[in-house]
């Protein structure tokens, strides 16, 4: 077995369905390569953010809120702003100091926090190194990123959490699970149909997409601290809709392309 396999049972057994041939027919497709690379490129992007959002809202005190955002700002600049380029960004990828949990209020420092810092920001790191590579591959290939705008998937899925806490925080970790695992599984079905570059590119997405899934469902159940399993069964259900369900804006994440 190798090790991509091997990485993918536990997302199969996850996620309640495969991606659609009909997505991979399209996906494969030489003229929506662009579409795909830029999506892509949005999507790293957003993943950070969704992990940074996380630790500012839940974990992070104001001082670190503010190294967050500045960690931020040049990717931000260039995929919402067209301000820099490659060049630039070779070297953003770094935390200007240490990311620190909120100091203890009256119910004292929440037991998780400094788990969900550590693991969101290795996770962030990833996605930011990410988004270079994919940006990367972009230039070379002269495919210029103008602008994308965001699929149903991940609206789709947040529109469901719950609206009190910790439920909240519990139901965002479980759709962060979702995507990262969809991502992975994706990124191992398509692979195979890319030229060598992009194959060996997307192998290599796998190792963290795998490893980001599992924090995310680690920290899920850790904040719920009982068992998630009807929760995490709800949002496979939501899930596998988006995915095998007709939609006519091919991203992705899409669903099943019309
Ligand atoms: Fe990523
Ligand atoms: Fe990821």
């Amino acid at each position: 077995m190798t090790e991509a396999e091997q990485l993918l049972i536990p997302i199969l057994n996850f996620l309640s369905c495969e991606t659609p041939d009909s997505w991979i027919d399209e996906a494969k497709k030489k003229e929506n390569l662009p579409i795909i690379l830029r999506d892509h490129l949005a999507c790293e992007l957003k993943a950070g953010q969704t992990a940074m959002y996380l630790i500012r809202k839940y974990a992070v005190d104001k001082d670190s809120t503010n190294v967050l955002l500045e960690w931020f700002e040049p990717y931000e600049d260039f995929l919402y702003r067209k301000k820099g380029d490659l060049a630039l960004l070779a070297n953003k990828n770094n935390l200007s100091k240490a990311i620190l949990p909120k100091s203890s209020n009256a119910q004292g420092k929440s037991p998780f926090s400094q788990n969900l810092i550590d693991k969101m920001v290795l996770l962030i790191k990833e996605e930011l190194h990410h988004f270079y590579q994919v940006l990367e591959i972009m230039v070379k290939r002269d495919i210029p990123f103008d602008g994308i705008t965001a699929g149903r998937y991940a609206k789709g899925m947040l529109k469901h959490v719950k609206t009190f806490e910790p439920d909240a925080l519990v139901d965002k970790l479980i759709v962060g699970a979702f995507i990262e695992a969809r991502s992975c599984e994706r990124f191992a079905k398509l692979a195979p149909h890319l030229d060598d570059d992009l194959n060996k590119f997307y192998i290599s997405l796998l190792r963290s997409e795998a490893r980001h899934y599992q924090d995310y469902l680690t920290l899920a159940e850790q904040v719920a601290g009982k068992d998630i399993n009807e929760r995490i069964a709800y949002f496979a259900k939501v899930e596998a809709e988006l995915i095998s369900s007709p939609d006519e804006d091919f991203k992705f994440h899409s669903g099943s392309p019309i």
